[in-house]
């Protein structure tokens, strides 16, 4: 069970199918354009959207806004330096703040940043920097039915011979947990081979380490030697392993918004300094406030507790344990952070160009209100001007992403029975083609129709 209780409750919209329709006509068949007042169960991203604990609103009370070394600061980066151990800790205001100072200051143009998989918006900045981002994946990734347990890893060979080969790698960024790929954990065992081989290679290690507390929990239950300690164990040795981190406090710092940058290198704090004042903030307070930064320590400090993990990690295994006996799949072994549903089982009759995870996701919303982000070809597929897709992407994956200390498991079984009524008879569902094609960030700005079969 939960080990906390509610003190604070938020009421939320119970809406029709037939008011749902039409808003989603109206919002152009795109989840990014509905609103609050049109959603009942939030599954759109868990960054952001979590509950704060008592102990974060009294830390958001003793906020102190002194312009230059605030309380808060101090309070901020004692925490910061004792999980992470890094000397160079710089708050900023989310993760690809982070990102954007790191790379603008690290990756020279033509350099590679190499990833387990970069998320959308670390490979945005990546290329932003004058980088090329590539993903290298386990192969254990390709099948989303297995049980391997850290199917979140690099492939180490495939490292190894990119660091060997002729080609000029700026920085390897490792995503823990594995966003990109299905909410995948990493090993202990795989972090300590990338940072073996990035110290003889000398190239700079990174974590993107948004979900680290939930990765940690997953290697106590998965790896063997890690069995019996302590989530918090766990993570500070990751981070012992790599030369610094960027890392989303929107996650794992269970606050609304957040970010940090730390690092061990001088020489790059410096330049990172530079960037952190002309584009965030001054120095002891980046791009957030005393009461932001208090929050966030106290957020660092709760989200290794197990009793906590256990519970999240159970209630996102619960949802998928039902979501499947109702007859819909989703990625195994279930993460923490959230359920990927794997829409191209359930709906065989929409092929990848008419956006079968599109179509899943849309439904969930049509058939219960609730709003979730498809992984597929809408999202990853080569799609020319007219908006006919030329590549599909691998999967046609929906994420169902949990909110942190936000919905109860009754929440969570209503997901799973709007999932049930919609298994029963998914031939009705429609797919869909698109109407409007931004050139750039098409999942957020693009515009659908729909195509009865
Ligand atoms: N890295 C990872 C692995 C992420 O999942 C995100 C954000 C970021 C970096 C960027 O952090 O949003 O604070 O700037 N992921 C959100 C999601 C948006 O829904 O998965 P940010």
């Amino acid at each position: 069970m939960e080990p906390y209780r509610i003190k604070v409750v938020e009421p939320i919209p119970i809406t029709t199918r037939e008011y749902r329709e039409r808003r989603y006509a109206e919002a152009g068949y795109n989840q990014f354009n509905l609103t609050a007042e049109d959603v009942t169960i939030d599954l759109l991203s868990d960054s952001g959207t979590g509950a704060l604990s008592a102990e974060q609103m009294a830390a958001g009370m003793r906020g102190d806004e002194t312009y230059a070394g605030s309380r808060s600061w101090f309070r901020f980066r004692e925490v910061a330096e004792d999980l992470t151990a890094y000397q160079h800790i710089f708050p900023v205001h989310q993760g690809r703040a982070a990102e954007r100072i790191l790379f603008g200051a690290l990756l020279k143009p033509g350099q590679i940043s190499v990833s387990n998989t970069h998320f959308d918006m670390t490979r945005a900045n990546v290329e932003l920097s004058g980088g090329t981002a590539r993903d290298l994946p386990c192969p254990e990734a390709a099948d989303l039915d297995s049980d391997a347990p850290f199917k979140g890893n690099i492939d180490l060979d495939a490292l190894t011979a990119l660091l060997e080969g002729p080609e000029d790698v700026g920085v390897v960024v490792m995503t823990i947990t594995n966003n990109g790929g299905g909410g995948q954990p990493v090993s202990m065992a795989n972090l300590e081979a990338v940072s073996t081989l990035c110290r003889k290679h000398n190239v700079p290690f990174f974590l993107d380490a948004a979900r680290f507390a939930e990765n940690a929990w997953l290697v106590t239950q998965r790896e063997e030697r890690f069995h019996g300690h302590t989530p918090r164990e766990v993570a500070k040795l990751a981070f012992r392993l790599a030369d610094g981190c960027v890392l989303s406090l929107k996650k794992d710092g269970i606050v609304h918004i957040g970010g940090m940058l730390a690092l061990q290198d001088t020489e790059l704090a410096k330049q990172c300094e530079l960037l952190l004042i002309a584009t965030e903030g001054f120095l002891t307070y980046g791009g957030l406030s005393g009461r932001d930064l208090d929050m966030c320590a106290q957020g660092l400090m709760e989200v290794t507790d197990p009793l906590y993990l256990r519970e999240r990690a159970e209630a996102t295994k619960y949802l998928a344990d039902c979501a499947r006996e109702a007859g819909v799949d989703s990625v195994t072994p279930t993460g923490v952070h959230g359920v990927y549903l794997n829409a191209a089982r359930l709906l065989p009759h929409i092929p990848p160009a008419r956006f079968t995870g599109h179509a899943l996701a849309s439904e969930l919303y049509l058939a219960g209100g609730i709003r979730c982000a498809e992984v597929g070809s809408l999202y990853l597929g080569e799609i020319d001007a007219a908006g006919d897709l030329i590549t599909p992407a691998p999967f046609e994956l929906v994420r169902l992403a949990i909110p942190r200390r936000v919905y109860t498991r009754s929440h969570l079984e209503y997901v799973a029975e709007t999932l049930g009524a919609i298994a029963k008879n998914p031939e009705k569902v429609p797919g869909y083609r698109l109407t409007e094609i931004p050139a750039i960030l098409r999942p957020f700005r693009c515009r659908l129709a729909q195509v009865r079969p």
